[in-house]
């Protein structure tokens, strides 16, 4: 067992590092306050390749193994947590399941321009009515010659606005249950596809979450991704992978919350001394560092499972829960390390806990994941 990064993961780890403290750290407070999308960022990131990262070399991408696309994307959340997971919906939710089920029109139609940059995608399956429970969505596609006819409403779509396409999860056979879900890639400007309203966020605030509503779009057959209801698998498949990034996500919040406590503590003196200096500070800190590490170790890992082509539901589910409470325990202590500091904007921490609560929440709650991680003991999945 090697704990090393490859040269490549590591250079790719570097790269990501390079941009977030370049790029996107001048603005990223900023960005927070006035819910202002990163698009000379996203834009960057594309140029750079990131928009490639898991769609390989033949289709395109820059086809890097799962560790150094989790290792990339930590780097970018320790320094702006909603720029990370654009990119990662991006990559895990809507690349990666049309590498794997999308046909070659979809490939040469779609992946090709989310590999070079070209389009940024988004993820559509919850619904006002179906959150935890993806399988009760009511969104209807309808078969008419060689189209289909799409009614309904999609709503929390991260880059909803700011995307070119979607990947969307509609009802094909209402007889079947989960088993007549189909999925569709979408673009964006097609008629009857009506952007909703923005959600106001508690954090990751620099990204557009919408909803959007469905009125006889119609969209052709050729635009089904896999088979005709394989939609509520291709779904937990590009969730599996989502996890990984909001997992990694999670890591890059709990490792800011450590560092920026780690300098606060240095630099604040409290009875003569920094508080770095008192055994209350350092078992906080002890206590952060343990967490993250067993945290980062845990996603590494199922990246690992991911990279051997083994199923790694279950690994992805403890990363996603043990990484998003890890981060929402820093965040709390590190506001606590500082003190009233640590309760105005002036200092980072109070967003750092704002972004982290949503890593327990998104790409399926800290609930749901534990069934996820029951049920495969079980040998249920
Ligand atoms: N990969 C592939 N297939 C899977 C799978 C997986 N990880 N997990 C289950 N399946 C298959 C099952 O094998 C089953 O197929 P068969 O019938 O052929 O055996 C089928 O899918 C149905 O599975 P279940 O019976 O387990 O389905 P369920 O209705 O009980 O639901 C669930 C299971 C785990 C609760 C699931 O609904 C779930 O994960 N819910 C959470 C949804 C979620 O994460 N939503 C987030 C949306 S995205 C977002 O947050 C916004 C954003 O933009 C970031």
């Amino acid at each position: 067992m090697d704990f090393r990064l490859t040269e490549e993961q590591e250079m790719v780890r570097q790269m990501a590092r390079d941009f977030a403290e370049k790029e996107l750290a001048p603005g990223v407070a900023e960005r927070d306050e006035k819910c202002e999308y990163p698009r000379e960022e996203v834009k960057k990131l594309a140029e750079l390749g990131f928009f490639g990262m898991v769609i390989p070399e033949e289709l395109g991408g820059a086809g890097f193994d799962t560790v150094a696309y989790v290792a990339a994307l930590e780097e970018l959340a320790r320094i702006d947590a909603s720029t990370e997971i654009i990119i990662s919906v991006h990559n895990s939710l809507v690349s990666y399941p049309l590498v794997k089920f999308g046909s070659d029109y979809i490939k040469q139609e779609f992946l090709s321009k989310l590999a070079s940059g070209e389009w940024l995608g988004a993820f559509a399956l919850t619904e006002p009515g179906s959150g935890s429970d993806a399988g009760a969505m009511k969104t209807r596609a309808v078969r008419d010659g060689d189209d289909w006819i799409l009614n309904g409403s999609k709503n929390f779509i991260t880059s909803g606005e700011n995307c070119d396409c979607y990947l969307l999860m509609a009802v094909t056979d209402p007889q079947q249950g989960t088993k007549g879900t189909s999925a569709f890639v979408i673009p964006k400007n097609t008629p009857g596809i009506i952007p909703g309203k923005h959600e106001e966020k508690m954090g990751i605030r620099a990204t557009d979450t919408i909803s959007l509503t469905l009125q006889d779009a119609r969209i052709s057959d050729k635009n089904l991704v896999g088979k005709h209801g394989d939609g509520f698998k291709i779904a937990l498949t590009a969730l599996d992978s989502g996890r990984l990034g909001v997992a990694a996500q999670a890591v890059g919040i709990a490792q800011a919350c450590i560092e920026e406590s780690i300098k606060y503590s240095q630099e604040r003196h409290q009875f003569g001394k920094p508080i770095g200096s008192f055994q209350a500070i350092r078992n906080k800190l002890a206590d952060m560092t343990m967490k993250l590490n067993a945290s980062r170790w845990l996603l590494y890992h199922a990246a690992w499972k991911k990279d051997q082509g083994e199923r790694y539901t279950q690994q992805a589910a403890m990363a996603k829960v043990f990484c998003s409470e890890t981060a929402t325990f820093c965040a709390l202590e590190a506001i606590q390390i500082h003190g009233g500091y640590g309760y105005v904007k002036e200092y980072p921490v109070e967003r750092f806990l704002r972004d982290a609560k949503i890593t327990e929440i998104y790409e399926g709650t800290n609930e749901v994941q534990r069934i996820v991680i029951g049920r495969a003991l079980f040998d249920e999945m």
